[in-house]
């Protein structure tokens, strides 16, 4: 379809890299919509390994690549990446683009990220630290630096004399931290302005006139429905908004111009950080889940905790997206399991029972998960078709969304990915 949206449908991390791989093959533009260096894509072409955290992935297949105005850039981390793919042979000038409107991840975001984390204590969001909120909260208190004051040096200088003169007031005061240096942080940025300027683009019209003229394009959220601003469970969430809407507010098109949105979960759950988990396992099983799937971040390396399957959760995914299909993700990690636990309700604490995720955090906060157990394969997913208790499997997730599962993963390998027919 020409303009198609694949989003987390639970807390980041359900293998999204895969299916946009896989979709990006047969897109001509790419385009991620929200978040910046929190996200984390390793992407494994033949003997070559590459991690990427802003640009998308598409670019490693030779396709163009957006980065809207709703994601925040880090401006050392976005010119490494180019870096490295300029010298492992990748074209980039000409074939990634950066939203002018988007707003730039300053070392201060980072210092006050970490520093705001550890003054909470056991209160802790477990951010990623690398400087996410701190830089949306500026752009929505109009104080923040945009990809586009690179392009001039003297409006450039002006906006980061008076973000200095302001962060180091709470650096020093709130956080007893040491502050930065105008004249070195000034001179930091306009080093990277000059190797960023070429790739500072309108995107909006860009993604226009892709669509214009029929070309796909296909729009990729980074974290997950569950970690949305908005609709996530704040306060455990990220500061942007991964829902499939944000594609359309990232990238100044209408909303009607989406024609598909694409859910990826995984077969199970995995959630990092902090806050509520109700379908989180209990006992041994998570640690064998864990090791299964190999469930350690891709930035933060840190342990993702690990829960079995919520329809609750993905049914509220299914409205919030306007999720058309879904990609099912790992599920050879479940191979090995006599007996799977699907949680079909939640059990709220004052004893009645949901299918429907709470619209009141305390009701989230304290509900139990109630389960259905479906039968295990005990078999290896060979990539062809499904043992008939993993159809049932799949099968039963179709039946409780009302959204047709089209792909699901099979192993760890880029490839191994089936199509149901
Ligand atoms: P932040 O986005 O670094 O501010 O972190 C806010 C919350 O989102 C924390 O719970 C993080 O663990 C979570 N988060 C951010 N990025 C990702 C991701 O790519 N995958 C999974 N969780 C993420």
């Amino acid at each position: 379809m020409p303009a198609t949206v694949i989003v987390g449908a639970q807390w980041g991390d359900e293998g999204k890299g895969k299916i946009v791989d896989l979709l990006a093959q047969d897109s001509d533009l790419v385009c991620r919509y929200q978040g910046g260096p929190n996200a984390g894509h390793t992407v494994v072409v033949g003997d070559e390994t590459y991690k990427i955290r802003q640009i998308p992935t598409g670019v490693i297949a030779g396709k163009r690549c957006a980065i809207g105005a709703g994601c925040v850039v880090d401006p050392a981390v976005l010119i490494s990446e180019l870096d490295e793919l300029e010298s492992r042979g990748h074209e980039t000038k000409g074939l990634v683009f950066v939203s002018g409107n988007a707003h730039l991840v300053m070392p201060w975001h980072i210092a006050l990220d970490g520093a705001r984390e550890r003054r909470l204590g056991r209160l802790q969001i477990g951010t990623t630290r690398r400087g996410i909120g701190p830089a949306y909260a500026d752009k929505a208190t109009r104080i923040g630096i945009r990809v586009q004051d690179l392009l001039d040096p003297k409006i450039l200088r002006q906006k980061l004399e008076l973000a200095v003169h302001e962060k180091n007031v709470w650096l020093q005061r709130v956080y007893e931290l040491d502050p930065f240096d105008v004249e070195e942080v000034v001179a930091t940025q306009l080093g990277y302005a000059e190797r960023l300027s070429p790739y500072v683009s309108d995107t909006s019209l860009l993604v226009d006139r892709a669509l214009q003229g029929g070309e796909r394009v296909l729009f990729e959220g980074a974290q997950g429905t569950l970690l949305d601003l908005d609709h996530g469970t704040y306060p455990f969430v990220t500061s942007s908004s991964p829902i499939a809407a944000g594609a359309a507010v990232s990238f100044g098109i209408g909303p009607n111009r989406i024609d598909e949105v694409v859910g990826v979960s995984k077969a199970y759950v995995t959630r990092v950080g902090e806050g509520p988990f109700p379908s989180e396992i209990e006992g041994p099983a998570q640690e064998r889940v864990r090791e299964l799937g190999r469930e350690f971040g891709t930035v933060t390396g840190r342990d993702r905790r690990c829960g079995w399957l919520d329809l609750v959760a993905l049914r509220f995914a299914v409205r919030v997206n306007g999720i058309t299909s879904l990609a099912l993700t790992k599920l050879d990690v479940l191979s090995s399991f006599a007996e799977l636990p699907v949680c079909v309700r939640y059990a709220l604490p004052d004893g009645s029972e949901t299918d429907e995720f709470p619209a009141h955090q305390s009701d989230f906060h304290h509900c139990r998960p109630v389960f259905e157990t479906l039968a295990g394969w005990k078999a290896e997913l060979d990539g062809e078709a499904l043992p008939p208790a993993a159809r049932i499997y799949v099968t039963f997730v179709e039946d409780a969304l009302g959204v047709p599962v089209t792909l699901v993963g099979t192993g760890a390998g880029r490839e191994s990915v089936l199509a149901l027919g």
